[in-house]
């Protein structure tokens, strides 16, 4: 894929003076720090609008603001690297345009054009280029975002809406492997609710479970269904994989679970090197008796963020079970080089996953 025909009439105005100058590329955190300039687009109630490149500047916003009250509120995360050549890719750019519609429909929310979605991408990330990071490990952390606009404190869906891709240089969201707890009480997402939709509910709900299995020494929880806790869904911050004999196994998605992009993207390397993978529920019960019995191999995330993130620990009913060490994994440990490898042009894009800017 390539992104240049994607013009569309953009209007652009500049920082006076760009803070790059300010920032240590060798010492990145994630999500702290903002690049020079942010798309914008406006949703009158009909169309999108006043499509424009602007200053990253903090907003005004009135205290009746619907999404403050209501959370209708959406968003989308992705990333883009810079290859040896200083060439910019993105990562299934494609990917987030549609999920975010998926989002939209869900949230009662009009859909971003993909073509308004890809295009000012394209047109931001030439701007602010040279912030993309170029230290390994590191990359451009893109987060769109879409949010209601009416001032309105009752309850009805907005009719006006803004859209703002902004974008932030990052290093490592985990910076070693993580330790995840069972989930058995609270409840992240149901079926018929909106736990696939990538909206800011389902992320301030996780807040109080996620904190507490903090203060207990975890990092993340392994969500569990709502209706009996007895199935592994996902961790909030990414999906969930396990290697069982040989296996890769991971929740099949649904209502309830994030339809990740680099959870499908894992599933499509894995069986392209010839690893046999399984879509389907997978019960705590299965998990722990192959922990017991030595056949659980790897277990991981994948997400954007966290892009393979390794289990070393799980608990479950007051019992730390200590997993294989990452060393031995072979399979996500293959999955990660190959993805990275794509990401950052060292390998050819057989599938047409990235976007050239
Ligand atoms: C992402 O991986 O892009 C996300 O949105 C997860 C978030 C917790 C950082």
């Amino acid at each position: 894929m390539t992104a240049t025909d994607l013009a569309l009439d953009i209007s652009v105005r500049r920082v006076a003076q760009s803070r790059l100058p300010e920032i240590d590329f060798n010492h990145l955190p994630f999500g702290r720090i903002m690049t020079d300039h942010i798309f914008v687009a406006d949703y009158n109630g009909k169309e999108w609008t006043d499509l424009r490149i602007e200053p990253f500047a903090k907003m005004s916003i009135s205290p009746a603001n619907l999404t403050l009250h209501y959370g209708q509120t959406i968003f989308e995360g992705l990333k883009a690297y810079k290859t040896g050549n200083h060439e910019i890719l993105v990562f299934r750019p494609d990917q987030n345009a549609k999920r975010m519609n998926k989002s939209a429909v869900r949230m009662y929310m009009p859909e971003i054009p993909e073509e308004i979605f890809l295009a000012g991408l394209k047109e931001l990330l030439e701007i602010d280029r040279n912030w993309i990071p170029t230290t390994q490990g590191s990359s451009l952390y893109i987060r769109p975002l879409m949010f209601a606009t009416d001032e309105y404190v009752g309850l009805q869906p907005s009719q006006t809406y803004r859209f703002i891709i902004m974008c932030s240089p990052v290093g490592a969201y985990y910076n070693k492997p993580v330790k995840v707890k069972v989930e058995t009480h609270f409840t992240r997402a149901v079926e018929g609710g909106i736990g696939y939709a990538k909206t800011a509910g389902n992320y301030a709900a996780s807040m109080l479970p996620t904190q507490l299995a903090i203060e207990e020494g975890y990092d993340q929880l392994i969500w569990t269904d709502g209706k009996e806790h007895k199935y592994v869904e996902e961790a909030g911050s990414m999906n969930l994989m396990f290697v069982i004999n040989g296996k890769l196994i991971t929740a099949s998605t649904g209502d309830s679970i994030l339809d990740g992009i680099t959870r499908k993207s894992v599933i499509q390397v894995a069986k392209d090197m010839g690893i046999e993978v399984e879509e389907r529920k997978l019960a705590i019960s299965e998990l722990i008796e192959a922990i017991q019995k030595g056949t659980l191999q790897e277990a991981f995330g994948a997400g954007t963020a966290a892009t393979i993130a390794q289990i070393i620990q799980i608990g479950y009913e007051g019992i730390r079970y200590e997993l294989p060490p990452v060393e031995t994994r072979k399979i996500s440990n293959a999955i990660y080089k190959e993805l990275e490898d794509l990401k950052y042009g060292r390998i050819p894009d057989q599938r047409g996953w990235m976007m050239k800017i």
